[in-house]
């Protein structure tokens, strides 16, 4: 078991620009490896259009974020745990409505979120599909920020989109890259490099590291019909192997990171962000 540690959390956004190339199965399983490597991990579900975590995790949440800001739960009422120990924190339409929050009700989730910072050694922000301001600020505001693309061109200029923007609006200047859904690692490196020529052509002093590559592997897909996840399921799947090393190498390797790294710093920013 892990034991409490001093150090704030890391606080990661997953993110892609284009939807469904498999943020969701990336978090989820990269949840899984890191618990298993001792982490204490929380994934909070900042996809406001189509929520789903939980069903990877066959968990069945009764509350979601909304009712932290109504003061009718807190925090740890909300948080569903998995049976890793992941804790999920369900965003539901909460989130959207972060814009319409009065200073009470940011006070109350903002202390209700450093109780947090005791809870995890890292919290992965599942943000959905899109460019919206939504996914921005929460991209923005968290420290570490993993880009997920596939080898469509659709995927990588959305991907490329979204970092322009994070980078030239939002000052975010480091990225990790996940190529997801290949068939093999020659694949990813060529989506990798048409994405930092573009990079380097186009923005200044905008960072991608390549952080690794998963291949296409039915299993995981059977795992999701499953309502369950590859690393449960086919353990030792092509998938399930080549999401352990990424979750591994993060999880060994510091982080590299846009912000200061603290949980309360998140909020506020995502606060600051939409008002
Ligand atoms: N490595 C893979 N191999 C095969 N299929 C995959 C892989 N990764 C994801 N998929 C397929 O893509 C689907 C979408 O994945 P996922 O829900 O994780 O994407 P997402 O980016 O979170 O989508 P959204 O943008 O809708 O939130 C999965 O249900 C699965 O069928
Ligand atoms: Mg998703």
């Amino acid at each position: 078991m892990a034991s409490k540690k001093n150090s704030l959390p890391r606080v990661i956004a997953v993110t892609s620009g284009k939807g469904g190339v498999g943020k969701t199965n990336v978090v989820g399983n990269m949840a899984v490896a890191l618990s298993r490597m001792g982490k204490r991990v929380v994934i909070i579900d900042a996809d406001v259009g189509l929520a789903n975590i939980d069903i990877i995790f066959n968990l069945r949440p009764e509350y979601n974020i909304r009712h932290i800001i109504n003061s009718q739960k807190t925090l740890n009422q909300v948080m569903v745990t998995s049976d890793h120990g992941i804790k999920i924190l369900p965003g539901g339409s909460g989130f959207d409505e972060l814009t319409q929050l009065n200073e009470g009700e940011k006070l109350n989730l903002l202390s209700e979120f450093e109780s947090l910072c005791d809870q995890a050694d890292i919290i992965f922000v599942d943000t959905g599909a899109g460019i919206s301001s939504n996914v921005l600020y929460f991209n923005s505001a968290c420290d570490e920020c993993i880009v997920i693309a596939t080898r469509e061109p659709t995927s990588i200029t959305d991907a490329y989109a979204m970092m322009k923007i994070l980078s030239g609006e939002y000052g975010t200047k480091y990225f990790k890259l996940i190529v997801n859904m290949v068939d093999s690692a020659a694949q990813a490196k060529r989506v990798y490099a048409s994405l930092s020529a573009a990079l380097d052509k186009y923005l200044n002093n905008v960072v991608l590291e390549y952080t690794g590559h998963i291949p296409f592997d039915r299993q995981l897909q059977t795992a999701v019909q499953k309502r369950g996840l590859v690393m449960d399921n086919f353990p030792d799947s092509m998938a399930a192997k080549a999401i352990e090393d990424i979750a591994l190498n993060l999880g060994n390797t510091p982080a590299r990171t846009n912000s200061n790294g603290s949980l309360t710093f998140f909020m506020n920013k995502v606060f600051q962000a939409v008002n």
